[in-house]
């Protein structure tokens, strides 16, 4: 069992838990995920390591409440347990250790950008990062990714940081030169955009893949994109990967097969099921 050690609303719809996995809080690497089940029978949620604390054997998980399983887990308080964690799971993020990187977070997917960005960090990498939400409430991660480097932040409506999207923010940087290498997470339209952005720069651009994930361990098959023509299992190949060979027109269609699944198990959720047995 994981205990819940703190629990922080980090945007109206996105919540930060720091839970006791010691064990993972000790190997992990930037770029890694774990699969968690709050409860015995519950589904299966793949979540990126936000952040670690080896000494307190805590890791943070940044959780979007979207569908019926991602909101009961947010409805969990400190001192409860989650059910079980499995982890660390994928390949670690390919870090450049010299130089300046890049580093682009969308919405939620800031949350995936921020071990990158400390690990760069970390190993003396220049960071600059820009992020981005809907509104000032949406942007998350700000005041972590300040310590590691300039930080640009964009909103879609001009109420924190600079108007606009991310992609201007960071065409802007590209054009200014001496970026080695792009990393990006975050919706699926804000990877492509950048990787659209990259590819006439030559900078060589890593993004983080988000398709359904049920056992993460090459299994099922249910992560399956296609990268440069070749099907890969974001689970155990990624789930990082050159974003400028990714097809994601694939990935954005597969995205949406459990979409009415997952709207009838919301409803269910609220009381307004209306599924004849
Ligand atoms: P959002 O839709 O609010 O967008 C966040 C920011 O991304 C925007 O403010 C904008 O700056 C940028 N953006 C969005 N669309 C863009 C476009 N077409 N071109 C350029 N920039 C664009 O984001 P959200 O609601 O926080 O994110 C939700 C999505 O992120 C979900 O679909 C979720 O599955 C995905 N996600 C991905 C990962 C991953 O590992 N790739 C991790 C977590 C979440
Ligand atoms: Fe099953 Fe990747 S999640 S193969």
């Amino acid at each position: 069992m994981h205990t819940i050690l703190a629990k922080k609303q980090l945007s109206p719809n996105v919540t930060r838990l720091d839970v006791l996995a010691p064990r993972i809080a000790e190997i992990k690497k930037p770029g890694q995920f774990v699969i968690l089940r709050a409860r015995e029978g519950d589904e299966r949620i793949p979540l990126t390591i936000a952040d670690a604390d080896p000494t307190q054997g805590t890791i943070a998980l940044v959780i979007q409440a979207v569908g019926k399983s991602t909101r009961e887990i947010v409805a969990m308080e400190v001192c409860d347990a989650i059910r079980d964690i499995s982890g660390p799971l994928g390949h670690p993020t390919e870090l450049i250790s010299s130089g300046r990187a890049l580093c682009v977070g969308g919405g939620v997917g800031t949350a995936v950008v921020h071990p990158i960005a400390k690990a760069l960090h970390a190993q003396g990498v220049q960071v600059t990062s820009v992020i981005g939400g809907r509104a000032k409430e949406w942007v998350i991660f700000e005041e972590e990714l300040n310590r590691l480097g300039e930080v640009i932040v964009c909103t879609d409506d001009g109420s924190h940081g600079r108007k606009g999207f991310v992609t201007d923010a960071a065409k802007e940087v590209l054009e200014a030169g001496g970026i080695d290498v792009v990393y990006a997470v975050g919706p699926v339209p804000m990877m492509r955009a950048v990787a659209n952005l990259t590819r006439p720069f030559g900078v060589h651009t890593i993004v983080s893949l988000n398709p359904v994930m049920v056992d993460g361990t090459g299994m099922c098959g249910g992560c399956r994109v296609d990268v440069g023509g070749e099907t890969k299992f974001a689970c155990v190949d990624g789930p990082e990967f050159d974003g400028h060979q990714v097809d994601f027109d694939l990935l954005a269609d597969r995205l949406q097969t459990y979409r009415e699944f997952e709207q009838r198990a919301n409803a269910c959720a609220d009381g307004q099921c209306r599924i004849r047995r």
